[in-house]
C-alpha cells in the first residue's frame, strides 16, 4: 500500500539471491512504473504484461516472457506505463487473468516473483490470485505499519474466499537501523502484533541498492563490502521463503 518501502528492492534482491543459486526464475512486474523490469536490465520490452492481461487465452505469458541482462536463467514479464490502463476491475473474474494468463509457466520455473504497485487494487489482487506466499515489506514508521496491517488483511481475504494456496504471509523491515531508538520500538510492536509473521531478516539502509539497481546489476555481483552484507541478507530471507530448496 505505501510507496516506496522497498518492494521492488526486495523483489530484485531475492531474484539476486535466486540468480547466484542457477534457479530458472521469472520475474513478474505489475508496476506500471517497471521499476523492476528496468533494474532487470531491460529498457524497451517488446510483448509486456499490459499485452498479456489484454489477451484473455490460457498461457498467453510465454509469448512474453523476456530475457534480462541478468544472464538465461532469469526472465522478466516486463511491465511499461500502458499497464495504467489494465488496474481497473472489468468483470468479476478479472483479478484471475494473470493466473490464467500464466497457465502451466511457474511450474516450469524454480521460482515465481511478482512485484507489485503501491497499492491493493487489481494487479495486487491479480498477484495474490496466483502465489502462494505473499510478502509484505515495510519501514519501521507508523504510517508504514498500518500500511502492512491492510494488506495483510487484504491477502487474509482472499485466502479465505479465492486462493486457498496463498498460506504464508511473512513481513519483511526495510530501511531498518536499528541503532535508532524510534525504529527499534516499532520492529518491537511489529514482533508484538504479529509474532512469527516477521521475518528475522532486516534489510539495511545501503547505497549499495540504488546504485545496483540504476546499473541493472544482481546486488551478488556488487563487489563492496555493503553488496555483500545485502547479498547474505537476501540469502536468508529467500532459504526462508523457500525452505529445503527451489520450487515455489
Ligand atoms: N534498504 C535500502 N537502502 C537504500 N535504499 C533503498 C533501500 N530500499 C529501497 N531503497 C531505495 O528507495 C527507493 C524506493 O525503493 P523501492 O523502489 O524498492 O520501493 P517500492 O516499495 O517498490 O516503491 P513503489 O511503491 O514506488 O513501487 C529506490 O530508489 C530504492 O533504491
Ligand atoms: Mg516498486
Amino acid at each position: 500500500m505505501k510507496g516506496g518501502v522497498g518492494k521492488t528492492t526486495v523483489t530484485l534482491g531475492l531474484a539476486s539471491a535466486a540468480w547466484k543459486r542457477n534457479w530458472r526464475t521469472l520475474v513478474i512486474d505489475l508496476d506500471p512504473q517497471a521499476n523492476a523490469t528496468i533494474g532487470l536490465g531491460v529498457d524497451e520490452p517488446g510483448f509486456t504484461v499490459s499485452d498479456v492481461l489484454a489477451d484473455s487465452r490460457p498461457g498467453i505469458a510465454s509469448e512474453a516472457i523476456t530475457a534480462t541482462t541478468w544472464g538465461d536463467h532469469v526472465t522478466v514479464l516486463a511491465s511499461e506505463s500502458a499497464l495504467e490502463n489494465r488496474t481497473q476491475a472489468t468483470g468479476p473474474n478479472s483479478a484471475h487473468r494473470l493466473r490464467i494468463a500464466l497457465a502451466s509457466i511457474p511450474r516450469q520455473q524454480d521460482i515465481v516473483l511478482i512485484d507489485c504497485p503501491p497499492s491493493l487494487g487489481e494487479m495486487t489482487r491479480n498477484a495474490l490470485h496466483v502465489a502462494n506466499t505473499a510478502l509484505v515489506v515495510t519501514e519501521p514508521g507508523f504510517f508504514a505499519l498500518r500500511g502492512a496491517q491492510q494488506a495483510l488483511e487484504a491477502i487474509d481475504t482472499i485466502r479465505k474466499t479465492t486462493n486457498p494456496a496463498l498460506t504464508r504471509s511473512v513481513l519483511v523491515v526495510n530501511r531498518a537501523r536499528m541503532t535508532v531508538a524510534e525504529h527499534r520500538q516499532r520492529v518491537q510492536e511489529l514482533e508484538e502484533f504479529y509474532g512469527s509473521l516477521v521475518s528475522p531478516t532486516r534489510i539495511p539502509e545501503r547505497n549499495a541498492i540504488p546504485q545496483s539497481e540504476a546499473a541493472g546489476m544482481p546486488i551478488h555481483a556488487w563487489e563492496s563490502p555493503a553488496g555483500t552484507e545485502l547479498a547474505n541478507h537476501f540469502d536468508v530471507l529467500l532459504d526462508d521463503l523457500v525452505p529445503g530448496g527451489s520450487r515455489v
